[in-house]
């Protein structure tokens, strides 16, 4: 399946047919690779455990995709014994070589970018333009890490020479690599956002072990088989599944350790950081983890962006992105008109097999999912007004999937779904007198991840000054507050979405995944 397809960010918004083409016929390949049992990868080789999961279709709950192996505490062991015996040639190796494998890793990604693609869109029921740009983002991620490295020389520094009595020292700052660090990835970005920090912690010289959602093994695995492929050495990497109460509690215990990179929701990523963080010594802990994402549109807003940026916000993926646009805070003066366009729009979202070219809204990742929305539908049918939506699809109509109609509803500013992540696709909308309460309102969560705005220029450098969020957007009809690029938007949140401050795909990014050795020398 080689490829020679760059996707760029505008054609995700504009895909010439040579794309669908590679898309159909790599799904035409999927088709003929179903049901097979996939190995976990430690120590370079397929590791088969004896209890297996099975990876399902969520669009047809029927399908099984594949098998994956149900890890357990002797596998994570296995794995990162492998990562800690490998960690000294590779953290050893001149930078210039693992740039070089992790590139070449890239390009493979490259070559595969549509297989990868079609197995995300079946495990998680994102559209193909969504599972691409997944896809793409990493390839892009890749790149970055690589990218930085060079730009800084490997991160070497010459500092002053001090004169000392009778002597001089020259001085040097190098940024050295921690050692074994474990990532564990979400569901919702199975590619990027396993293979992003995965990609950074190699080409800092870390080894590393990966541990992906039980939801998305094989976009992961596919991720691990680029590494493999490319030469990365046997125990740099290692690629382990299981669920996260047994496997992913064992890896967090094991002290051989030395930092982690976790995606996922508030609660656990908290727990992460008080059980590994701060035990042992102060280990680094990046975290990202969720989002209330608002958008406030004023009276000066061109309405039409708005309805665009916002409702592709709140819906892509169905809502399951951590940037999705969960709420929305409209000018009184124009909340009628917005609203009525915004729900035209939701109205006219495709819904289906995300496989399918015409297909805008696949189904919600699980029965969890599917189970959370019907129980915030039935909160707000009680406590707002449903605008549109607010309903599960029936089987029958939709197939044997867990597909939920995107919703919109009205909601009093200080009911508790303000405030909560729901994770599905449901966006709650309000109506605002004064700019400067809704800053407050839009300020008052526990979050501070993503956040757009639509209104004048003056009003906007306004918003970008009073915001509490780690990426912000003005004017934006590709997406009120999703779509980050690496090195365009690097993303990461403040407050309780995320740990470092510093955000993935930019250019402090890096250097999280290394600490500082000075080193003096006298004559
Ligand atoms: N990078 C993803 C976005 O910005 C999360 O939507």
């Amino acid at each position: 399946a080689e490829s020679s397809f760059t996707l760029t960010y505008a054609t995700m918004f504009n895909p010439p047919e040579e794309l669908h083409t590679r898309y159909d016929e790599a799904l035409a390949r999927f088709k003929r690779n179903l049901g097979k049992d996939h190995g976990m990868i430690i120590d370079g080789k397929d590791v088969f455990a004896a209890e297996k999961f099975e990876d399902r279709n969520p669009a047809n709950t029927d399908e099984v995709l594949g098998l994956f192996q149900k890890g357990n505490a002797e596998h994570a062991n296995a794995a990162l014994a492998a990562a800690r015996r490998a960690f000294p040639k590779w953290s050893h190796m001149k930078w210039q070589d693992r740039v070089a494998l992790v590139r070449k890793a890239a390009d493979l990604m490259n070559d595969r970018l549509f297989d990868i693609g079609v197995v995300m869109s079946s495990e998680v029921g994102k559209n193909r333009m969504e599972a691409l740009g997944d896809a793409a983002e990493t390839v892009a991620l890749f790149r970055y890490a690589c990218d930085r490295m060079e730009i800084n020389n490997g991160f070497t520094v010459k500092l002053g020479t001090d004169p000392l009595i009778g002597f001089e020292s020259t001085n040097e700052s190098v940024l050295r690599p921690y050692g074994v660090w474990l990532v564990i990835s979400p569901f919702n970005f199975p590619a990027a956002l396993t293979g992003g920090p995965t990609a950074s912690a190699l080409v800092a010289g870390n080894t590393v072990v990966m541990k992906p959602a039980t939801d998305t093994p094989w976009t992961a695995r596919l991720i691990a088989e680029c590494l493999r492929d490319a030469g990365v050495p046997e125990g740099v990497f290692n690629y382990v599944t299981g669920p996260g109460s047994t496997l992913g509690q064992a890896l967090i215990e094991n002290p051989e350790i030395d930092g982690i990179t976790f995606t996922g929701s508030y609660d656990v990523g908290m727990k992460i950081y008080r059980d590994f963080g701060s035990s042992r010594w102060v280990r680094p802990t990046i975290l990202e983890l969720g989002g209330k994402n608002p958008a406030i549109v004023t009276q000066n807003a061109n309405l039409e962006d708005a309805a665009i940026g916002i409702t592709r916000s709140a819906f892509g993926l169905q809502g399951q992105k951590c940037s999705a646009c969960s709420r929305v805070l409209i000018h009184e003066s124009v909340y009628d008109q917005l609203v009525s366009r915004m729900v035209e729009l939701t109205n006219k979202f495709t819904i289906g097999d995300p496989t399918d070219r015409s297909v805008y809204l696949g189904p919600v990742v699980n029965k969890g999912s599917y189970r959370d929305y019907q129980g915030f539908s039935e909160e707000l049918h009680q406590d707002g007004h449903i605008l549109t939506g607010g309903k599960i699809l029936i089987e029958g109509e939709y197939g044997k999937g867990y597909f939920c109609a995107p919703t919109l509803a009205e909601l009093p500013f200080t009911h508790r779904l303000w405030q909560h992540e729901m994770f599905v696709p449901i966006t709650t909308v309000g109506k605002y007198s004064d700019l400067n309460e809704a800053m407050k309102i839009a300020n008052e969560v526990s979050y501070g991840l993503t956040a757009g705005f639509y209104g004048s220029e003056d009003e906007r450098e306004w918003f970008y000054d009073n915001i509490q969020a780690g990426v912000t957007y003005g004017n934006r009809p590709q997406g009120a507050t999703t779509g980050a690029w690496p090195g365009f938007q690097p993303f990461g949140g403040w407050k309780g979405s995320g740990s470092s401050g510093k955000n993935s795909g930019g250019v402090y990014y890096l250097q999280l995944y290394m600490h500082e050795q000075i080193r003096n020398r006298v004559r």
